[in-house]
């Protein structure tokens, strides 16, 4: 029997209310919609130790005091498990991995904006994910101002992340920023390739555009939008 050709991973990044959910969403159903096998990767998240760990990190309760280390070494501890559990499976079943939210986030608000450094996560990348082959074939960087990002999801309940003030949400921008030049200069070995997407732009619009992504990632030329 012919060997299963690997699936892709594809990663949506970006500040927070960019639209990262909603992209995901929509690209998932896209795949449906054209017999594309799909699964989404929520992070953190997507296991059971990766809800429980998500509830540590995200909900707006005494968790004020999370050493920015600590809280680092969590996100990967739930990012390795959803590796493990969920990633790696799917790839080898010939997927296409849908992330919302991966590395690049660690990288933009505990390395940037929380101030680690962005060394501490290119060495967890290398040490933990790497060579476990999950290196994501692109990034798609939604890029927003923080100020609208933060009004799109006004009414909702908001996480001990959205809580942070705007010089923070505008670090973790400038954060994604170094990583989108990093990975295009082959800096960073985060992703193989990425791309800004201006996300005030309206969603439709956006999805078209990642769908036009993903169809040269597959090589399925046949499906331009
Ligand atoms: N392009 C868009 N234009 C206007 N509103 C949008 C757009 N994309 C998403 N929204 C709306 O903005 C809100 C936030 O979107 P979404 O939850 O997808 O963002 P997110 O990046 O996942 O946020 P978070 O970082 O909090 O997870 C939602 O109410 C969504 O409907
Ligand atoms: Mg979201």
């Amino acid at each position: 029997m012919a060997e299963q050709q690997r699936g892709s991973i594809i990663v949506f990044e970006g500040p927070e209310g960019a639209g990262k959910t909603t992209q995901s969403r929509l690209l998932y159903d896209w795949c449906v919609d054209h017999q594309i096998p799909a699964v989404k990767a929520i992070e953190p998240g997507g296991t059971l130790l990766g809800q429980e760990i998500r509830a540590i990190l995200l909900q707006d309760r005494n968790n004020d005091q999370i050493d920015p280390r600590a809280e680092l070494l969590l996100f990967y501890a739930a990012r390795l498990q959803n590796l493990k559990e969920v990633v790696n499976p799917s790839i080898k079943d010939g997927k296409l991995v849908i992330f919302d939210r991966f590395e690049g986030s660690s990288f933009a608000y505990q390395g940037v904006a929380r101030g680690l450094g962005v060394k501490a996560i290119t060495d967890l990348s290398r040490m933990f994910v790497q060579p476990s082959g999950c290196i994501p074939d692109l990034y798609l960087f939604l890029d927003v101002p923080p100020g609208l990002g933060l009004k799109r999801k006004l009414g909702e309940d908001i996480n001990r992340f959205e809580r942070e003030n705007l010089t923070f949400h505008n670090r973790v921008r400038q954060g994604y920023f170094q990583l989108y030049r990093g990975i295009r200069d082959g800096k960073y070995r985060l992703a193989q390739h990425a791309e800004i997407i201006d996300a005030t732009m309206p969603q439709d619009i956006i999805h078209k555009m990642v769908v036009n992504q993903v169809i040269k990632l597959l090589g399925r030329e046949d499906l331009f939008l």
